[in-house]
């Protein structure tokens, strides 16, 4: 490139990198607006429980009875999410580790604390015990207790053996103030590794790399999808259901396994019930999607931001920007749901670095025509 035009673009990035370098503090010093969003969104949504604070616990699985509440008797409530932080051993990378450290800190600054946090998968980036139990070790920090998640980084070196002990069953639900809540493991694969003859690590190193096409599709799976019938089933159809999942269950972008095989089995068994809402990980973008009944929110990492897949994105997902590439938290964060009476879910992303977005339940139920989130304001590098 000619110097002189290098000169010139850099000068311009320098002028536009100023520019919301000086929107951002003209609010304050940003992580004072930073945390002071986070407490007055928290403020906003009027939770009940006046900051209490609930020791730790990873919850064990709860056999739940079929739940008699209908929509109109939900208590609204916030949970909040903490997502994909892919975390290697401190002496590897202790870039990451600070970054979860950032997450757990933002939700326990949160004032009143979320009813609970739901960790959403890819804790560990290969499944090693140094990094599962290092990640257990700092999410046991978090004051309100902790809903775990499996992620395809945390199972496929020992198939999930230390994140059972750990953690407890991938599959798991919960009643929660008039809401039914599914934990499912989503990111089974058919067995590509026998025959071939590889060793753990080499599975899961295979499974990490997304785009390797020698690794199958995720997937529920027939065992999965059998216990979630059996789960619903107990369920009454008017209770309104959130799932977690750790990928989207609906066929975004098949190449990088952003992808759930067996999407449409799952969704024809959520779909008996007139409010379903999924929350997933593995994502890492912002990413908001409708099919019939069902509403999808993708979540955040606290580790990097993948791009938008090429083949176009769901119509109703608002694009977050590009992240800068010079500075290491863009594009990441950890954010809130607030549970209406309804029984559907405003969506708060909370951006380090950037503005937050509200992807609000309106919306949604509006099939995008009310509500329109309003954009990340700051400019794209
Ligand atoms: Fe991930
Ligand atoms: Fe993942």
């Amino acid at each position: 490139m000619n110097p002189l035009k290098w000169i010139k673009r850099r000068e311009e990035y320098l002028r536009e990198r100023k520019l919301w370098m000086d929107e951002l503090m003209s609010a304050g010093r940003a992580e004072e607006g930073r945390r002071k969003f986070m407490k007055m969104a928290a403020q906003a949504l009027g939770v009940a429980a006046a900051g209490k604070i609930v020791p730790h616990a990873f919850q064990p699985v709860e056999v739940v009875q079929a739940s008699k509440t209908q929509a109109s008797m939900i208590e609204p409530f916030t949970f909040a999410y903490i997502s994909d932080s892919h975390l290697y051993e401190k002496t590897l990378n202790e870039r990451f580790v600070r970054q979860l450290e950032r997450a757990v800190a933002d939700v326990n600054a949160l004032d009143p604390q979320p009813d609970f946090v739901l960790y959403g998968g890819d804790l560990a980036q290969l499944g090693q015990p140094g990094e599962l139990r290092l990640g257990h070790q700092i999410l046991k920090e978090l004051k309100a207790p902790v809903r775990m998640m499996v992620g395809e980084h945390d199972w496929f070196l020992d198939m999930g053996d230390l994140w059972k002990e750990l953690f407890g069953p991938p599959n798991y639900s919960f009643d929660h103030k008039g809401m039914h809540f599914i934990t499912l493991m989503s990111v089974n694969e058919k067995d590509f590794w026998t025959d071939k003859g590889l060793t753990p690590m080499q599975r899961m190193q295979i499974v990490a790399g997304l785009d390797d096409g020698r690794q199958s599709r995720f997937e529920v799976g027939d065992e999965g999808r059998e216990w979630l019938k059996r789960d619903l089933a107990r369920v009454p159809r008017t209770t309104p259901v959130v799932v977690f999942s750790h990928s989207p269950l609906y066929k975004y972008y098949r190449d990088w396994n952003f992808w759930t095989e067996d999407a449409e089995q799952v969704q024809a068994l959520l779909g008996d019930h007139e409010s379903v809402t999924v929350i997933h990980g593995h994502t890492h973008q912002v990413l908001t999607h409708r099919v019939g009944k069902i509403h999808f929110h993708g979540m955040l990492s606290t580790a990097w931001p993948w791009p938008y897949a090429p083949e176009g994105l769901p119509r109703l997902t608002v694009q977050m920007n590009r992240p800068d590439p010079f500075n290491q938290t863009d594009g990441l964060g950890d954010g809130t749901l607030r549970v209406k009476k309804t029984g559907r879910v405003d969506k708060h992303y909370n951006l380090w670095n950037r503005n937050p977005m509200i992807v609000s339940e309106r919306y949604l139920t509006s099939n995008g025509a009310e509500d329109v989130p309003a954009k990340i304001t700051l400019p794209s590098y």
